[in-house]
């Protein structure tokens, strides 16, 4: 087997970089609330940066590399079915684990558009809270909170499958997700082409990354006009 052989190529650079950013700033988002009071600018920016990865994330689904397209990896019960009796050889992400990429992408990104509304009752609001009315602003913050545990449910899962591969299968998912490379799987014959690193790719990164940039800052509520300060009634000046 030559040198090309053993290094299959398996996540491009952006899709690496998306996935630890987005540890990254899950790990802060959740840090900042925990810590509350003035951390809570952080909160926000932190949830701001997970909207956009998403935002990203879901149109590489679409135009990005072979093994980050949805069509590539989404299944149904069928070839679930096929990869649980050990019959499913591939090279990215397995008919099983799509589920949970789906659930973590869904999941957080729920998570950020609904803290857009939130209300503490004290001091912080979301940035698009303003659009809604102040029953909403709560019902939403409710349904912000409650995702918490669901959330902490997905990613232990998540990581405890990735523990699972390295202990039992022994097959270390994390190297590729940093180098980008893998070893062939059983039964995976071809060599798919490098298909990062040329214009088309870059084009295509630079064009989801700038709809993720605007999707964020129509997400930030930068465009709200703040509300007019209320004029000081004439003899009232405490
Ligand atoms: C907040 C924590 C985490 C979140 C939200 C998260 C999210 C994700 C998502 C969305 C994917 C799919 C990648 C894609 O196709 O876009 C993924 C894959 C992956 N993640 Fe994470 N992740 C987290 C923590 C971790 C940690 C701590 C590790 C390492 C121990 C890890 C290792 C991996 C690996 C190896 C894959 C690829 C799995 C495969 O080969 O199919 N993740 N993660």
């Amino acid at each position: 087997m030559n040198q090309e052989h053993e290094r299959l190529p398996v996540w491009d650079p952006a899709l690496r970089l998306f996935h630890w950013a987005l540890v990254a700033c899950v790990v802060g988002a959740v840090v900042s609330v925990k810590i509350g009071g003035s951390a809570m600018g952080w909160h926000e920016a932190f949830g701001l940066a997970v909207l956009g990865l998403i935002v990203w994330r879901l149109q590489w689904g679409f135009v990005g590399p072979q093994t980050a397209r949805f069509s590539a990896f989404v299944r149904g019960p069928r070839e679930i079915l096929t990869y649980l009796r050990g019959q499913w050889h591939g090279l990215g992400h397995n008919p099983l684990g799509a589920l949970s990429v789906l659930a973590l992408l869904g999941l957080f990104g729920l998570q950020a558009v609904l803290g857009l509304f939130t209300y503490d009752e004290i001091a912080f609001r979301g940035p698009l809270a303003p659009l809604v009315d102040s029953d909403w602003q709560l019902r939403l913050t409710g349904w912000h909170r409650a995702l918490e545990p669901l959330l902490w449910l997905i990613v232990l899962l998540h990581v405890g499958a990735i523990f699972f591969y390295a202990v039992v299968k022994k097959e270390d998912l994390v190297r590729p997700m940093i180098t980008g490379y893998r070893r062939p799987p059983s039964g995976v014959q071809d060599v798919p082409p490098v298909e990062w690193g040329n214009k088309a790719y870059a084009l295509r990164l630079a064009l989801t990354i700038v709809v993720a940039l605007a999707v964020v800052y129509g997400a930030s509520g930068a465009w709200i006009p703040a509300p007019t300060p209320v004029a000081p009634v004439p003899g009232m000046d405490w």
